[in-house]
């Protein structure tokens, strides 16, 4: 008989949940957090180069501490690593924008 099967089915299924665990919630960060407005020129370079594959959370991560160094190398690894289509000639304009945006460059 057809529901005696789904219910065999049902009592099969639900003990695998956590029993009484009220369900997970992950709090994620406001959807698609955008760039950092600036007058910086390097503003539109990051936003042509820098939220394709994520979005600007991981900048606003970053500690606020970091230095140019450190921008520096986090745009090199974007494009050595992972291959992020970047013009070697827009990456001091970029890392301009975001150590004095994110980093510790930011107006006081
Ligand atoms: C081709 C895809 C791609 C592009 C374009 C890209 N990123 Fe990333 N980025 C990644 C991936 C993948 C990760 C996750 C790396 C990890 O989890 O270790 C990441 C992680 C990060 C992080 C987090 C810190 C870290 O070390 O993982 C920052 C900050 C970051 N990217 C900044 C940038 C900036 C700035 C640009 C523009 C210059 C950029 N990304 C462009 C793929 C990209």
């Amino acid at each position: 008989m057809k529901l005696h099967h789904l219910a065999l089915a049902a009592l099969l299924v639900l003990p695998a949940l956590p029993a009484g665990s009220a369900p997970k919630t992950i709090t994620l960060p406001p959807d698609g957090i955008q760039l950092k407005a600036s007058a910086l020129p390097g503003y539109a370079k990051a936003q042509a180069n820098c939220v394709a594959c994520h979005s600007a959370e991981y900048m606003a991560y970053q500690p606020p501490t970091a230095a140019r160094p450190y921008w520096d190398a986090m745009v090199k690894r974007m494009k050595g690593v992972f291959k992020a289509p970047i013009a070697d000639e827009d990456m001091p304009v970029i890392v301009d924008y975001l150590v004095k945006t994110y980093g510790n460059e930011q107006p006081k």
